[in-house]
């Protein structure tokens, strides 16, 4: 049987990379999936080739996480198509690294407002239908910046430090009323984001092989690798994991020292 099927699920950012993968295999396990999305073009054409790969229900509505007014327009719009909403992946997520005392108040701000205000927001519109229908399930993709740190990569890990902690509050608060809330903290992940920083070295092709003799598994974890976990998760058979955060990472976070 297929583990989604009958579910609604929202995923933040799945126009591309880890987000594209999730709504991806979602609409393999059934669901109906709803891709809020900033940008337009990608967005679109994901959600298109999606439905036509899978025959499922995919929608691309566009949405800025950073926007309170945008979310909730999105909410009346999924649900508009759907009903209800079953299962929010909090995906969309910017990468903003600099020194911290060369960082501006305004990467601050940007930071925060997409990846840790930007996320409570989506979990504020969803939360209270969910916990009327006694049944949910919200994934946080977080990071392993959420417990390492790399310099002069602020205020990123700042963020994603709070949105662990904003997970777990979260999970522990509606744990009683049908709601499974848990992160999900990939490693060095092979999507677009990934691509344009490989693109940007002198020679990219030098720059991938160098983070990927880094790495214990000897590669960058596939887009794919985190959808399958992001499906276990949504699922009613993890209904028991509450507050947790599984690492992705391939075991860089539990090395010491070469
Ligand atoms: N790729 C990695 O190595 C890696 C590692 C750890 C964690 N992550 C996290 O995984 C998530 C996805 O990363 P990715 O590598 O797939 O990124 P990506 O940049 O390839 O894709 C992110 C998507 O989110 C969308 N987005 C950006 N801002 C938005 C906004 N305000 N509202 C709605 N959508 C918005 C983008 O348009 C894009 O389609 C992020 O939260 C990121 O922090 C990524």
């Amino acid at each position: 049987m297929m583990r989604l099927e009958g579910k609604t699920a929202i995923v933040t950012g799945g126009g591309q990379g880890i987000g594209a993968a999730i709504a991806e295999r979602f609409a393999v396990e059934g669901a109906s999936v709803v891709i809020a999305e900033l940008n337009q073009d990608v967005g679109a054409h994901t959600a298109a080739e999606i439905a036509s790969k899978t025959g499922a229900d995919v929608a691309f509505i566009e949405t800025d996480v950073a926007s309170q007014e945008s979310i909730a327009a999105m909410h009346i719009e999924a649900k508009k198509l759907f009903g209800t909403v079953d299962v929010l992946v909090n995906n969309a997520g910017i990468a903003v690294f600099h020194e911290p005392l060369e960082s501006t108040m305004a990467h601050w701000h940007r930071c925060m407002s997409v990846d840790l205000e930007g996320v409570w927001h989506c979990c504020r519109q969803v939360l209270p239908d969910m916990l009327a229908q006694n049944d949910g399930a919200i994934i946080n993709i977080v990071s392993n910046h959420a417990f390492s740190i790399i310099k002069s990569t602020f205020p990123y890990p700042v963020a994603k430090h709070g949105l662990l902690g904003l997970t777990r509050a979260l999970a522990l608060e509606y744990a009683d009323r049908g709601v499974a809330i848990n992160a999900i903290s990939p490693g060095y992940t092979d999507t677009p984001i990934v691509a344009n920083h490989f693109a940007k070295e002198a020679d990219p092709a030098a720059a991938r092989a160098a983070v990927e003799a880094k790495q214990p598994v000897g590669r960058l974890c596939r887009p794919s690798e985190i959808a399958a976990v992001a499906a276990l998760l949504a699922s009613s058979e993890a209904r028991f994991i509450i507050g947790e955060n599984i690492v992705v990472d391939g075991g860089v976070s539990i090395r010491m020292y070469e």
